[in-house]
């Protein structure tokens, strides 16, 4: 494969969209688009949100110590990415969107309602890395669209429709077909092997 060198630049994808929601001390809720999300650790669970140190919800999140990442589906597109065009610190994006947010286990978190997965969150520690901050959570409880599972247990990815975010083109997607099964498929390379 012929490559093209892109320079040391943040042009990275699939990643995922989602909705972090926190609130100020006057319970001012507030929503942002952020994509630089992960999982980081199983055991404890945890989850990590790259923050610009400008964001107003860096400030509410070190205010609070707690927030929510909350999966965007395909359907909410234009909402989540008007909270990644303009600050809380200027415009209400709660009432601009019109999302609703209800409270979720642990005092001062609120949840999408309309994301189908939301992950609560306490603040565990943060790393600096020049204007970001790397903030690491404490995953308490995660909620899960129960229309999503069948009888068995197992859940269907097309009740979700995860936005995907592609950055360094600026664009989203939606998820395609199932291609494999993971902790599975590479098992026939290993068998050739033995
Ligand atoms: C697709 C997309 C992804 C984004 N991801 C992040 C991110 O991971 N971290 C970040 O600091 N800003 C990210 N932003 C920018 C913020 O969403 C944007 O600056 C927002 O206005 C900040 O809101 P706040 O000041 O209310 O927190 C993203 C924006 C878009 C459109």
């Amino acid at each position: 494969m012929k490559k093209r060198q892109l320079g040391p630049c943040v042009t990275f994808f699939p990643q995922p969209a989602t909705l972090i929601c926190t609130s100020d001390r006057q319970d001012k809720i507030n929503l942002m688009m952020a994509s630089w999300v992960g999982i980081v650790s199983k055991t404890p669970p945890t989850i990590a949100v790259s923050l610009h140190h400008g964001r107003q919800t860096y400030a509410n999140i070190m205010a609070g110590k707690v927030f929510s990442v909350n999966l965007v589906p395909a359907r909410l597109a234009v909402a989540a990415d008007a909270c990644g065009l303009v600050s809380g610190s200027v415009a209400d994006k709660h009432q601009l969107t019109g999302l609703e947010v209800v409270p979720g286990t642990v005092e001062g978190v609120f949840l999408v309602a309309d994301s189908p997965l939301n992950v609560e969150c306490r603040w565990l520690r943060e790393v600096e890395l020049g204007d970001y901050r790397l903030v690491m959570g404490e995953i308490v409880e995660i909620h899960a669209c129960e229309s999503a599972f069948d009888d068995n247990g197992q859940a269907d990815v097309r009740t979700f429709d995860p936005l995907v975010y592609l950055g360094g083109l600026r664009e989203y997607w939606s998820l395609g077909s199932k291609t494999a099964d993971a902790y599975s498929a590479g098992s026939v390379l290993l068998k050739k092997q033995a």
